[in-house]
């Protein structure tokens, strides 16, 4: 079996996604860029190995179990069923401009579905492949806007962020990061929630770093050495309140 560690990312057309398999592939990683349209994924991932990257896409739809099927099929055939590290990215921002009295339930649904339960899902059924690791790496990519301590706060300067299925989508997401390190606190697997920062996307058109930037939390959370935290909520090397 390849030494070479093997990462994947979700969501990874574009936007931080892309930027986190640009670094792991500068770092000598494989990495499977996960994306849900095939055209788009592919001609990410083509843009990277043009650049000398070992970079493959792999189909991910979040709202689509039957692709994660796919994957771990891939996986187990092309990769002697390893997986090193797991970014879970993929995520949508519906409902800005809504508040929790008044977000159509659909918009809420549709939030989690992505947000939460499909990431959820996906990250069990990798979850073997991550086991054969001697250092899996598990990070989800959430959100300053998850922390209920800085909601509930009136002068964190937030008031103008209510948007609230993306929110609680976050919030959940950190509740899931805890329950699962806690769950796998006998393995040498580590789960921790990502900050990437204010970054600019299509997503997030103010945003105030850049891609390359935002990624670094990320990317610092998927080599943590075997000493490193588990459980935790961070921004670069800085912890983050729930
Ligand atoms: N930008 C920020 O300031 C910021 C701050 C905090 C947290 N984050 C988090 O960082 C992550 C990346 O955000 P971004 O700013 O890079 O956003 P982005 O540029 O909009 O990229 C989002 C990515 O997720 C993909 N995606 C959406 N729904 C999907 C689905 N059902 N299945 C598979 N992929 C799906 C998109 O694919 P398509 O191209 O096909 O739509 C795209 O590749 C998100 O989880 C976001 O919440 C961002």
């Amino acid at each position: 079996m390849s030494t070479q560690k093997i990462a994947l990312v979700t969501g990874a057309n574009k936007g931080l996604g892309f930027a986190i398999c640009r670094q792991f592939g500068q770092k000598g990683f494989t990495v499977l860029l996960g994306a849900r349209d095939t055209k788009r994924g592919q001609a990410a991932a083509a843009e990277l190995v043009q650049q000398g990257l070992d970079v493959r896409f792999l189909h991910i739809d979040m709202e689509d179990p039957a692709t994660f099927e796919t994957a771990c099929a891939c996986i187990r055939q092309e990769f002697g069923g390893r997986l090193d590290v797991l970014v879970n990215n993929a995520g949508i921002a519906l409902d800005w401009g809504y508040k929790a009295d008044s977000v159509p339930m659909e918009m809420l649904r549709r939030t989690f579905e992505t947000n939460f339960f499909g990431l959820i899902d996906l990250t069990q059924r990798l979850l073997p492949f991550i086991l054969r690791s001697p250092a899996g790496r598990i990070v989800n990519h959430s959100s300053v806007l998850g922390s209920l301590s800085l909601h509930s706060n009136p002068e964190a300067g937030l008031e103008q962020m209510k948007a609230f299925a993306y929110n609680a989508s976050k919030t959940a997401l950190n509740a899931f990061t805890i329950h699962l390190a806690q769950a796998l606190q006998d393995t040498a697997v580590k789960v921790n929630s990502a900050h990437p920062g204010d970054v600019q996307t299509d997503a997030n058109k103010h945003g105030q770093i850049t891609v390359t930037d935002g990624a670094k939390t990320a990317v610092r959370l998927a080599m943590l050495p075997a000493d490193g935290p588990t459980g935790g909520c961070f921004h670069l090397d800085k912890s983050l309140p729930w």
